[in-house]
């Protein structure tokens, strides 16, 4: 995600700042950029690429100011370019703006204010916002109650800093979502998206609460709620190391990012879905295309491929459109047969994977349509594609992909949602399906305090020789993917497979100490998985259930229950078995004592054939 700094107090503010923005390195940005008032203006440096070029900006002039707000860009809305790097301007350029999140109806705004006559440099949603707030400051209008008026007409998350020439003593701060962190010094504060960028400077931070605003001069700071309420300033005392606060506490990125699930759903959503839980996706291809579409190829690697799988069971489930799902490499290699009016989907996190990058050019060769569903702006395969629809996770760190498989899927549903939308598919109620892809963050809260229970279990086997993961339907697809978890970070061989394959061979493996981990969330299968169950256990097989919380039936089959909340969805339920399963395997390593964030012969970009 995207960095945010900010400084005010006796220190070259400048510096202060892009020190901080360093701290946050960690996080990945593609453009960086620093604003300080002076001089009756405000001075704003930035430039697109690593902070390097920043630097070299500062060298050549180098600056000095009091007071400083930065930001590191992780590009979402438009390219990673100069113009769209932060901080921007407000229309009559009194005040600065920097800004993390995404800004949902920014396209609305961007019309009315058009209309009214204001121009923009960049494509952002921050520059919208920016002159949202700019709008509100009025004469006789102090910052904060032109920040608290601007963000409530904003719709979606931010983190929200301002700096204005006209009262250059201050930096007001807004938060609804995405992370804040207040540092709170003597005779000096500041702020920042997370905690080790404060470290340096101060231990003592306050974690800005959502729906405030935060006001910060050299020798104060006040919160407020939306209404202009003061609430109190109760700051906590951070003792852990720098390395560990990279990882917000956590003990690798591997935890941060499978507990950063329940607001990647969130964000994968942002600005897609209307009041009346209709899905936009207007950009992507004109509507009249959607029906035209014959076949789906969805062509990717790894867990981009396992989250491919479940996209074949949506659409031809729900849109009755056939769809296939390749392995790039074999893909390229394969020669297929492509028809004409089809669609092909490569699904990636880094956008930079060689095999699916060679196999979107095979298609273009071919003339056939490419979509992307993509985690990095600015990658080649996002910028070679017909068009892309980005995932809107944040940058993932771990080899052992977690949060972009959640986020895969999700847009994929999406997707599935939208085209079911625009054919106007008979029997697919869109908004009902929406409603319960909005309810699965707060599902996906639910299944992260199955943490102590799934550390026990991992304790418990985390000897296994072998662990098999089966399930049917979207649950089978859901097993290859917590097979590759715990083969990839804890080095157990697994062996996965839908459940109804087992007696075709694999259950010749199943001996005592064996663990077989089943997805079971779907009630029309429901009774043949506790058969395969018992095909386990008849042989010594420890048998782990992971089912839906009004499964009344699976517990009395298993040895071991796991339950999840309910969606009325079952595919959805599918997906968030997955989390269970991250964390079991996330705890086995982690016992076992392996190198959890870049296990052994993985990368996290695969960059050769
Ligand atoms: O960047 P991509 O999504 O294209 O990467 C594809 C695979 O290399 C990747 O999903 C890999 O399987 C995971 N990192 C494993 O956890």
């Amino acid at each position: 995600m995207c960095g945010i700094a900010g400084y005010i107090g006796p220190r070259n503010g400048v510096e202060v700042v892009y020190d901080q923005l360093k701290r946050l390195e960690y996080r990945g940005y593609d453009s960086a950029g620093i604003a300080y008032p002076q001089n009756d203006r405000i001075e704003i440096v930035k430039r697109a690429g690593k902070l390097t070029e920043l630097q070299k900006l500062l060298d050549e002039a180098p600056r000095d100011s009091r007071i400083a707000i930065a930001h590191s860009r992780w590009a979402t809305h438009g390219g990673p370019t100069n113009e769209n790097a932060h901080p921007h301007f407000d229309r009559l350029e009194r005040i600065a703006v920097i800004h993390n999140g995404i800004i949902e109806n920014y396209l609305d705004l961007r019309e009315e204010l058009l209309a009214k006559g204001h121009t923009f440099k960049s494509q952002t949603d921050t520059e919208v916002a920016a002159h949202v707030i700019g709008e509100e400051y009025t004469e006789g209008t102090p910052l904060e109650e032109a920040v608290r008026k601007g963000v409530q007409r904003l719709r979606g998350a931010y983190a929200m800093v301002v700096v204005s020439k006209l009262e250059p003593d201050k930096i007001v701060a807004a938060r609804n979502a995405s992370p804040l962190i207040l540092g709170i010094g003597i005779d000096e504060n500041m702020l920042a998206s997370d905690i080790p960028a404060l470290l340096p400077y101060t231990r003592e931070v306050v974690i800005l609460e959502e729906d405030t605003i935060a006001t910060l001069t050299r020798q104060s700071v006040h919160i407020t709620d939306l209404d202009g309420r003061e609430l109190p300033l109760e700051p906590i005392h951070i003792d852990w190391d720098i390395a560990a606060a990279e990882r917000g506490g956590y003990e690798h990125f591997m935890l941060k990012e499978i507990h950063e699930q329940p607001q990647v759903l969130r964000q994968a959503l942002a600005g897609r879905i209307d009041e009346k839980n209709r899905v936009r996706l207007e950009q992507v291809f004109s509507e009249h295309v959607w029906t035209e579409i014959d076949r789906v190829n969805i062509i990717a690697c790894g867990t981009a491929y396992h989250a491919g799988l479940m996209g074949k069971h949506l659409f031809e489930k729900l849109l009755r459109l056939p769809t296939d799902v390749y392995f790039s490499s074999e893909f390229r290699y394969g020669d297929p047969v492509l028809s004409p009016k089809s669609l092909a989907i490569f699904v990636s996190q880094s956008g930079e994977t060689a095999d699916t990058l060679a196999a979107l050019r095979l298609c273009k060769s071919r003339r056939i349509r490419t979509l992307g569903v993509v985690n990095v702006i600015g990658s080649s395969i996002a910028r070679e594609c017909d068009r892309t629809i980005f995932t809107q996770a944040g940058p993932e760190i771990s080899v052992a992909s977690t949060k972009a498989y959640t986020a895969q899927v999700t847009v994929l549903t999406l997707l599935a949602m939208y085209i079911a939308q625009v054919q106007e598919m008979p029997g697919v109620r869109v908004s009902d399906a929406v409603a319960e892809l909005v309810a699965l963050s707060e599902k996906a809260e639910v299944c992260l305090k199955l943490e102590e229970q799934m550390i026990k279990l991992a304790d418990k086997y985390k000897s296994m020789p072998l662990c098999f993961f089966l399930g049917r339907g979207a649950d089978a697809s859901v097993a290859l993917e917590g097979a590759l978890k715990l083969k990839e970070i804890a080095y157990i061989p697994t062996q996965e497979s839908p459940a109804g394959e087992m007696k075709h061979g694999p259950l010749a493996l199943v001996q005592p100490g064996v663990v077989a981990i089943f997805g079971s969330t779907d009630s029309e299968t429901r009774d043949k998985v506790v058969s395969n169950m018992k095909e386990v256990q008849a042989r010594g097989g420890t048998v782990i259930a992971i089912v839906t919380e009004d499964d009344a039936v699976t517990e009395r089959a298993a040895d071991e229950v796991i339950r999840i909340p309910h969606s009325k969805m079952d595919f959805l339920n599918a997906l968030l078995t997955i989390i269970p399963m991250q964390l079991f395997a996330y705890h086995v390593a982690r016992l076992k004592g392996c190198e959890i964030d870049q296990p052994r012969n993985l990368a996290k970009s695969v960059t050769v054939e």
